[in-house]
């Protein structure tokens, strides 16, 4: 989809629709009213007649309104002005595009982004605007063989601002919103596909791709390698599957040489069977899903890369399947670590952690400033706290902070989860230097206690994406979660953020 930022009069757009917003009850945003006294009162009478009382979702589409120049006018309801915030504001433009693209709009021109939003400013309200565009028109139906195809798909949206002076704010917002769009359909696609093709190998040459694309540094490294290297623990994941496993790093070097980079590390399983600790079967398919945070890094730095953004990324990606083939870990195995810690693998299917820690350890060779791992950890994180809210564990309060505010800013957000000392106990292990599980209860606490044992030298924190990577039931699919969030953090970095 094309965008554009302008200013000006909504009757005076020559459009296949002009959007306009509706507070309950039947209030008229200021565009609103402008139309109405431009259509002779046309707006006011039909809210009137109680056709848009204003709620949240609601829309109406009107033909022919008198003194405009466009073809549509979109009422879009906002519910009640008092409680218009983040989600309000997002649901709106959801709602419009939809619209938009279902009925026939070639190009729509959208006042919503002139509203006032509590604490946001004009480039917020655009970036959140086009990224909540792009994800309503997404698709992924490169599996199917009759696609169903909108008949006229909205192909041009046109955001108004109500201040010219903010002309300038509003374009660059438009860019990173696009960028970021980018890096989540990037993500979204990749972690869609079926494990039977989004393979280790798969991955890694996605990487390699992008490195031709973008101008990246790739390097993928392959098991003998990872053997050299002492990554036993990864590599314990990967026997019983057919797949090699593989360590991919990408790099984008957009600060000073000696800048220290921002290190991402994402879980790249790319199915989940549980191993030797099998999984029950209803919905094992969503396991393919587990390479979610591994899809969420390379979405992350394409943006970063689209962007050009002025500093030093690197994304390690350690990918492997986790089967129960015949030379797969079996439980009560004990492996060493590349850090040297030993640990005894009670439970197969808390594999994530296995092949991270070895990751985390590799991370440290890259003089990381801050290294943020991002990972399906835990059901015991979906329990926690749903689908909305990230888990998120750091060992450095700060950094803690700005995730937390980039995910608010983002409408992308985590929730803090204590790393407390008191939780390593339950990790103690009679054979090894610990154990991969924990018992049953603070299950994501205790698996990002595992982590910390490995991310002592630097400062870092953890995102458990397990109850917001993708959505389960009827509308099934990736939602390209964290790239908000983590964009919003390294443009906050990199001072390119109001
Ligand atoms: N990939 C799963 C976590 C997961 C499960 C994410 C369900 C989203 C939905 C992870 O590898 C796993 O299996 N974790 C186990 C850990 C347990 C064995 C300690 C879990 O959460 O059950
Ligand atoms: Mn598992
Ligand atoms: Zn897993």
């Amino acid at each position: 989809m094309e965008f554009s930022i302008k200013s000006g009069s909504p009757e005076k757009q020559r459009s296949a629709c002009v959007v306009v917003g509706v507070f309950e009850p039947r209030k008229l945003t200021l565009a609103a009213e402008l139309l109405d006294n431009a259509a002779h009162n046309h707006l006011s009478d039909i809210i009137r007649r109680g056709d848009m009382e204003g709620k949240a979702g609601s829309t109406l589409l009107l033909h022919n309104v008198p003194g405009t120049l466009c073809d549509r006018v979109l009422l879009v309801g906002l519910g009640k002005e008092k409680e218009f915030g983040d989600k309000a504001y997002c649901d709106a433009i959801r709602s419009a595009v939809r619209t938009l693209n279902e009925t026939g709009s070639f190009d729509g021109t959208v006042f919503l982004t002139e509203t006032s939003v509590r604490k946001r400013s004009s480039a917020w309200r655009v970036r959140q605007a086009t990224m909540v565009a792009q994800e309503t028109v997404y698709r992924f139906d490169q599996f199917k063989s009759k696609k169903d195809k909108v008949r006229r798909p909205l192909r041009k949206l046109t955001f108004v601002i109500d201040r010219r002076n903010e002309l300038a704010a509003a374009e660059e917002a438009l860019h990173q919103g696009q960028a970021i769009a980018e890096g989540m359909a990037l993500a979204k696609n990749l972690a869609n596909l079926p494990g039977n093709v989004c393979t280790p190998a798969f991955l890694a040459e996605t990487a390699q791709k992008m490195a031709s694309e973008h101008k990246l540094e790739c390097q993928i490294l392959e098991r003998d390698e990872m053997t050299a290297l002492g990554m036993h623990s990864l590599l314990s994941v990967a026997k019983g599957s057919q797949q090699p496993p593989k360590l991919i790093v990408l790099q984008h070097k957009g600060g000073k040489n000696d800048d220290k980079p921002v290190v991402l590390v994402g879980k790249g399983i790319t199915f989940d069977s549980g191993g030797i600790s099998l999984k029950p079967a209803p919905e094992m398919d969503e396991m393919k899903y587990d390479m979610c945070g591994a899809a969420s890094v390379l979405g992350t730095i394409k943006a970063a890369a689209l962007m050009k953004l002025p500093i030093n990324l690197t994304v390690i990606v350690p990918s492997s399947e986790n089967m129960p083939g015949g030379a797969a870990t079996r439980p009560g195995d004990i492996v060493t670590s590349m850090s040297g810690q030993t640990i005894e693998i009670l439970n197969t299917d808390a594999e994530g952690r296995l092949i991270l820690c070895d990751a985390l350890t590799y991370a440290a060779r890259f003089q990381p400033e801050t290294v943020i791992d991002i990972a399906t950890l835990t059901g015991a994180c979906v329990i926690a706290l749903g689908h909305v809210a990230t888990g998120l564990f750091a060992n450095n309060e700060a950094l803690a902070r700005e995730l937390v505010h980039a995910g608010d800013d983002a409408h992308d957000r985590a929730w803090q989860m204590p790393l407390w000392d008191d939780y390593q106990e339950l990790l103690k292990s009679p054979f090894a230097d610990m154990a991969n599980i924990g018992g049953r209860w603070g299950g994501s606490i205790t698996a990002a206690c595992f982590l910390a044992r490995f991310t002592r030298k630097y400062v870092w924190a953890h995102l458990d994406i397990a109850g917001t990577a993708w959505k389960s039931g009827t509308d099934k699919g990736a939602t390209g979660r964290p790239v908000p969030l983590l964009m919003h953090y390294l443009l906050k970095r990199a001072g390119k953020l109001d």
